[in-house]
């Protein structure tokens, strides 16, 4: 179909699930609505601040001004508990998990992690970001509050990943299990589009994200990689182009779209890596494999690591799977 609407493609692909009940539609549903709000505000984060920011941290309606962050947090928390479909969530802005105590949102059948904001330190110099999401069912007794165990599960167990990247233009891509696809917001009517069917890291790759400051605090296998990315061999297209941005959300877009690796390694100051399993890695672990990509840690699977804690941090190596092969060359070698 042209022009296919997410709100058609949503509906369109609920028959691949026999017997649903349209709870996980509902849920897309209301991602897509605070995808579309936070998008609008993004779009005006510097106006507001520099601009509108005259009366110090008020706006004009003069109520207080919130962070992005914070912003991004509570519309997907509210979109998520309206529609009554989630018994809790779990977010990076968020010591606890929610349980929603509502009697309708606890015969909710599916808990959400995220983080609502990724890359919140390119907002103020207008530069992309974005939102992650992750979806499980819970494995608690349907009709009782969510409980701990609901969010500390598996990637592989997850029903459907994706992220919002608000951009040049502003993109959901979502996955089911069943693929990936991305669509772009036509913010003129404000509508999502289908505008990238089928997704798949591109079979040549040549693009490594890394935070390079780190590298002296990082392993020697990372380094020995590094190093490897920038060898002068045409015969394999290295040395590779180097690309960071430091939103996780638009180096991983960018690579699955282009064809790269980013990298978080552990570091000697962040021993476990920086990035969180729940809300950012096994959400895009579960993207990258869907699109024919991997993602791993140290030396494992992301999506067999069995969560311990809510906030857990994990190293993460991800994108092109013939680049994480090369990763997981040196990284198996033995010293
Ligand atoms: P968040 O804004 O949700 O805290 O995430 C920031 C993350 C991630 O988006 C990014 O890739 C990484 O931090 C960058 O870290 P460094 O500045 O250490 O490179
Ligand atoms: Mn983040
Ligand atoms: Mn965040």
């Amino acid at each position: 179909m042209k022009n296919q609407t997410l709100g058609e493609f949503i509906i369109d692909t609920q028959k691949d699930f026999p017997g649903s009940t349209g709870e996980l539609s509902k849920i897309l549903s209301s991602i897509r609505l605070a995808a579309k709000l936070v998008s609008h505000e993004t779009n005006k984060a510097g106006l507001a601040k520099h601009i509108l920011g005259a009366a110090g941290s008020e706006n004009v309606q003069g109520e207080q001004q919130q962070k992005l962050d914070v912003y991004a947090n509570n519309q997907f928390i509210e979109a998520l508990k309206a529609r009554e479909v989630v018994c809790g969530i779990g977010s990076e802005e968020n010591d606890e998990f929610i349980s929603f105590e509502e009697d309708s949102c606890k015969n909710g059948k599916y808990v959400v992690l995220m983080d609502p904001l990724d890359g919140s330190s390119n907002i103020d110099v207008n530069v992309s970001i974005g939102t992650i999401f992750s979806v499980f069912e819970r494995c608690s007794e349907l009709g009782t509050l969510a409980k701990k165990e609901d969010f500390l599960q598996k990637g592989t167990k997850q029903v459907a990943a994706g992220y919002v990247i608000y951009g040049s233009s502003t993109m959901l891509v979502y996955s089911t299990g069943n693929g990936v696809n991305g669509f772009t917001f036509d913010p003129s009517i404000g509508v999502f589009f289908l505008s990238h069917p089928n997704m798949k890291f591109p079979e040549k790759a040549s693009i490594f994200s890394i935070n390079e400051g780190n590298l002296n605090i990082s392993s020697s296998k990372i380094q020995e990689y590094v190093a490897y990315c920038k060898e002068n061999n045409p015969s394999s297209s290295r040395p590779y182009t180097a690309r960071y941005i430091g939103s996780l959300v638009a180096d991983f877009h960018r690579n699955l779209i282009k064809g790269g690796v980013y990298l978080y390694p552990d570091t000697t100051k962040a021993p476990n890596g920086k990035l969180r399993l729940l809300y950012e890695c096994s959400p895009l672990a579960f993207i990258a494999e869907q699109a024919g990509g991997k993602a791993i840690s140290n030396n494992e699977r992301i999506l067999d690591i069995q969560p311990e804690d809510l906030h857990q941090r994990v190293p993460l190596y991800i994108g092109s799977s013939n680049m994480i092969n090369e990763l997981e060359a040196i990284l198996n070698r033995g010293n």
